[in-house]
């Protein structure tokens, strides 16, 4: 009898990855996706502890969820991702009622401990070791044996070829979730993209903390392959439509990476960029080991090589000891570049972090106006940026749709709404080509052509 599986994943794109993957194992358990918590066998919450914020997140729902366990006592509740990592037991202090807690590298455990407990060897399953390695061979093996499931975003898949971060920014917590850097060996990531385009998979983005560094730290395997040249060999893939990275560190931003985005065809002309600051004393206290002189180099070289180039970036506003000049100088960053689009946030203090300890703290207030007044310049800016796509045809690669009216994505990774003619067989994957008559701060709207 199949049992229902429900899964919330908090957080970025490598748990989003995690989560598929823990639903693809547990499918060949005989689990099926569950649309809600209510009266499911199995709870799991895939969690973030990036910011303070996200991780409120996971205890209210958690203590939410105590509720449901109550009803359905025979509900296995589990939390995995980084909380599970940094937390381990201490979960259950708070949480009593958690069966599972599952690091970020034991994921591949989850069917033994899950079958431990549903079989009443166990009551209580915890594995949180954080070993810097990759654990391949489960891993592998479910790719080729497990079609991607239907889900209406399966002509678009994440491909996992590095975790885990050496940085050690004073303000992050994820060496410490995700462990050390570690590469995957190229074979492996080849096998996985070419099983993915061969099962109708059209676009691919390559994931890591810092892509760029992908083969120069532990390495898997003897690669002698640096993520341009990995760039350059998945590309060659056919049947691949689109291929987009993600995430960069400016430090190690190379010509080489640079010049793929000229070169390669596939290669989306989006690069998400994480700046940080604006400020370069607060970009030393930060440990971000470049200066904003070295960043703007870095753009305008981008720029030159590839002028169609959408750059998106990450702020924190209200780092320990930010002063107004110091806010101003990230304002002043964004004017220059003028970013496409940018996550923002208010700093946090993070567990086991250097910066938690620094002295200066900014008051919550501060920190709220900073980031309102950089969202709402940033709002206009995206929304220039838009508007300079109005009249212009644009590839649009077809994502959901419902009768005539339809959405996709272009290359530059802006939402476009449009209309097609009913019973038009765009269907999710497929290519338009599509007139931009409108433009928001969030999303374009235009008419098919063809
Ligand atoms: N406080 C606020 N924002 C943070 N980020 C990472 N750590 C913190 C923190 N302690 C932001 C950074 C990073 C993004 C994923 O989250 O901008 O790039
Ligand atoms: Fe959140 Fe970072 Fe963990 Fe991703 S790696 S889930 S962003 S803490």
């Amino acid at each position: 009898m199949s049992k229902n599986l429900y899964i919330k994943t908090f957080g970025c794109q490598m748990n989003e990855r995690d989560s598929e993957i823990m639903e693809q194992m547990l499918a060949q358990e005989g689990y099926v996706p569950a649309a809600s918590p209510e009266g499911a066998d199995v709870v799991l919450i895939n969690t973030c502890s990036i910011r303070e914020k996200a991780e409120q997140k996971v205890f209210s729902l958690l203590g939410q969820l105590r509720e449901e366990k109550a009803r359905n006592p025979s509900l296995l509740l589990g939390v995995t991702g980084c909380v599970a990592q940094q937390e381990g037991e201490r979960i259950r202090e708070r949480m009593p009622h958690v069966d599972l807690i599952v690091g970020t590298q034991q994921i591949y455990q989850l069917p033994e401990m899950l079958a431990r407990l549903t079989q009443g060897m166990t009551t209580r399953e915890t594995a949180t070791d954080l070993e810097g390695s990759f654990a391949i061979p489960p891993f592998q093996k479910l790719l080729i044996n497990t079609p991607p499931s239907p889900a209406p975003h399966s002509f678009r898949r994440f491909v996992t070829i590095m975790q885990g971060c050496n940085n050690y920014c004073s303000y992050c917590v994820v060496p410490g979730t995700r462990g050390r850097e570690i590469s995957r060996p190229v074979a492996d990531i080849m096998e996985e993209v070419e099983i993915l385009v061969s099962q109708g998979v059209k676009e691919i983005t390559l994931l890591g903390q810092n892509v760029n560094s992908y083969g120069k730290t532990n390495k898997v395997a003897d690669t002698e392959v640096d993520f341009p040249q990995l760039l350059r060999q998945v590309a060659l893939v056919n049947g691949l439509r689109r291929l987009r990275f993600t995430t960069s560190h400016p430090k190690d931003l190379s010509e080489a990476l640079m010049r793929c985005f000229a070169e390669i065809d596939i290669l989306c002309p989006h690069f998400h960029l994480p700046v940080q600051s604006g400020s370069n004393a607060v970009l030393q206290r930060m440990n971000r080991k470049y200066t904003v002189e070295n960043y703007l180099e870095k753009v305008a070289s981008l720029r030159r090589l590839c002028p169609d180039i959408a750059l998106a970036t990450d702020i924190i506003v209200g780092f320990p000891g930010e002063t107004e000049a110091d806010f101003q100088a990230t304002m002043d960053l964004l004017q220059t570049v003028r970013f496409h689009g940018s996550f923002s946030f208010k700093y946090s203090d993070r567990p086991h972090t250097r910066s938690a300890e620094f002295s200066d703290k900014i008051p919550e207030e501060v920190k709220a106006r900073r980031l309102m007044e950089f969202q709402s310049l940033q709002d206009s800016i995206s929304l220039e940026r838009n508007s300079e796509s109005i009249g212009r045809e644009v590839e649009v690669m077809v994502e959901s749709g419902e009768g005539n009216r339809l959405r996709g994505r272009t290359p530059a990774n802006q939402i476009v709404h449009f209309t097609a003619a009913p019973a038009s067989s765009l269907i999710p994957g497929t290519l338009a080509r599509v007139q931009i008559d409108h433009a928001g701060k969030h999303s374009l709207k235009g008419t098919l052509r063809n």
